[in-house]
């Protein structure tokens, strides 16, 4: 009789390892059954504070409540099984200090299961960084264009089209890796700042919108299926959800119109 072990899902320091290696394969996901389907096939999915825009159609992610994160963090740890669950920590809920950090992270944690958190930021969250890594929560930083930061950056801008800021994205990006990151989203940054970032740190660089040289890429689930009118340029499409839904929703409406509509004992499966 051969026992039976349970899946283990991948751990921090298991996405960690794969610095330099086989390319890191990531997406969000808000609900259970999306995550399901992405499980298979995704080493981390996060649970991004961008399902204010993409769920609950906010401007930006600064509204985003962290009881919103907690609850689809808790729907996506649900669907899956085998995938590192990440779940964005919203803007306000630890800027201020590391001990205000700990308190949220701690209660994401708790709440959902997931195994890490995201946090936007460079050097000026190294010191948060290492207080909750040193405290037993796995921290994703995040650099580049930091969707929090939109009312300072004034836009959703590329990051580093002028080299003479490149410095400072690559300062940041070793701040966050010495202060115990396991991991970097690198966003909307330009090729080459892309590829230093990668070359200056230890952690796994994933992209979003930052070119090949990362360790890995992220995308945002319904941006690659198609379903969000407003794609960013750098995305590429593989799905087209959204003409599929609208197809299915304007058939439905007219056999309703049609009164074609079953009773119980008219079986479809
Ligand atoms: O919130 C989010 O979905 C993100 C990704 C775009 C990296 O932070």
């Amino acid at each position: 009789m051969s026992a039976q072990f349970p899946i283990r899902r991948i751990t921090a320091p298991q996405i960690r390892a794969r610095k330099g290696g086989e390319p890191i394969v990531s997406l969000t996901s808000y609900h259970a059954h999306t995550a399901a389907i992405v499980d298979k096939y995704a080493d981390f999915i996060l649970v991004g504070d961008s399902l204010g825009m993409v769920m609950h159609g906010m401007d930006s992610t600064i509204g985003v409540p962290l009881d919103l994160m907690i609850m689809h963090g808790r729907a996506v740890v649900r669907g899956t099984k085998r995938a590192l669950v990440v779940v964005d920590m919203p803007f306000g809920t630890y800027e201020e200090s590391p001990h205000m950090a700990f308190r949220n992270a701690a209660k994401i944690m708790k709440e959902t299961a997931c195994g890490a958190v995201k946090l936007e930021g460079g050097a000026r969250m190294a010191e948060t960084i290492r207080f909750l890594s040193e405290r037993g929560i796995p921290v994703m930083a995040h650099i580049g264009l930091t969707p929090q930061s939109v009312n300072t950056m004034g836009g959703f801008k590329v990051q580093g089209r002028d080299e003479a800021a490149w410095q400072v994205h690559i300062d940041d990006a070793i701040a966050v890796s010495e202060a115990g990151a396991f991991a970097l989203v690198v966003e909307g940054v330009v090729e080459e700042l892309a590829n230093r970032v990668t070359a200056a740190v230890e952690i796994p660089t994933i992209g979003i919108g930052a070119s090949k040289h990362c360790d890995g890429q992220i995308l945002v689930l319904e941006d690659m299926l198609g379903l969000n009118p407003r794609v960013p340029k750098f995305v590429k499409v593989y799905g087209d959800l959204g003409p599929a839904i609208e197809r299915a929703v304007a058939d439905y409406a007219s056999e309703v119109k049609d009164r074609d509509f079953p009773g119980e004992d008219q079986v479809y499966r």
